[in-house]
């Protein structure tokens, strides 16, 4: 396996491998690698000839009081993932080979930015998109793999994909969760044991919507109590929002037709975590 440092190292592999008719798939990360993201490039070793990974923590996505300098970093247990998971190259650029001093250009994929998340973190999606962007220039990969577990993420990503014409193949992953149903992240590492033990209120009150959902509800109004509900019982979680979108839209609906997403954005201690759930009528 190849670590790759600095970007035209990055694009001159890929070139070279696109020379050889090999397909490329590509896992985007900010590392601090768990299940979740090894559920991403064992999709993408299955689909494609050769497999990137890139590891690299965006200081363009983090808002000034946010995370950014605690986020954790642990490169070489990370490189050792990839590895074992039979990744043919890291990516782990240096922020000044990202942003030079003089980087001058960002995207913004207007409207679907501003809900959800980003309402609590603005800028957050235009730094996203921005270095997707710029890993898709760098890597040219003709498969990107993103999880569900950050839908608006996703939803952002394809619109920016498409609007841009960028021509990659993006495949949604499911969300990988720990064996009480606590969605896998890497800021689960900030929770003490009683913050990691409400925690678990998220994933349950999407299972009970779900459940409510299957029972016949189709009205956003009693199926965002339920959710609200479980979430209020817990000391030490503050709701950022509750929602049930439309999963291309993000835009809040009223009553379910064919599919909603429901998604949950909450602070605990020092984490804001977030997790959603499709809901489908045909399946309910
Ligand atoms: P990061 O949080 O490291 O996540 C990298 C990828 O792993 C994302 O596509 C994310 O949705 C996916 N992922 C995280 N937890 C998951 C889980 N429990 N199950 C399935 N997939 C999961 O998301 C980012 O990094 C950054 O914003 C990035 C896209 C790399 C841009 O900087």
């Amino acid at each position: 396996m190849e670590i790759l440092k600095k970007p035209e190292e990055m694009t001159a592999w890929s070139k070279r491998i696109a020379r050889e008719d090999k397909t490329i798939g590509f896992v985007p990360t900010m590392g601090a690698l768990h299940e979740g993201h090894v559920s991403l490039i064992r999709k993408a070793r299955a689909e494609n000839d050769a497999v990137v990974v890139s590891i690299f923590v965006n200081p363009t996505q983090f808002g000034p009081s946010e995370d950014y300098e605690r986020y954790p970093r642990c490169f070489e247990k990370d490189a050792k993932i990839c590895e074992a998971e039979k990744a043919d190259a890291v990516f782990h650029p240096a922020v000044e080979d990202m942003y030079p001093e003089d980087h001058r250009t960002f995207i913004e994929v207007c409207e679907l930015s501003n809900r959800l998340c980003g309402i609590s973190r603005p800028g957050h999606f235009r730094g996203v998109a921005t270095v997707v962007a710029k890993l898709f220039g760098i890597v040219r990969p003709d498969r990107a793999y993103f999880g569900m577990k950050d839908a608006q993420q996703l939803a952002i990503i394809e619109r920016m994909n498409r609007d841009l014409c960028l021509g990659v193949r993006i495949v949604r992953c499911e969300t990988v969760r720990e064996p009480d149903g606590l969605a896998m992240s890497s800021r689960n590492a900030y929770l003490s044991a009683a913050e990691r033990k409400q925690a678990l209120a998220i994933s349950r009150a999407l299972r009970e919507c779900e459940a409510k959902f299957a029972a016949g509800e189709r009205k956003a109004m009693p199926l965002l109590k339920v959710m609200g509900d479980i979430l209020a019982r817990e000391p030490d979680i503050e709701v950022d929002y509750v929602a049930i979108v439309d999963p291309a839209t993000l835009d809040d609906i009223s009553e379910v037709k064919d599919e909603a997403l429901a998604a949950i954005a909450v602070y605990i201690g020092k984490a804001r975590l977030i997790d959603n759930t499709m809901l489908r009528a045909k399946s309910g």
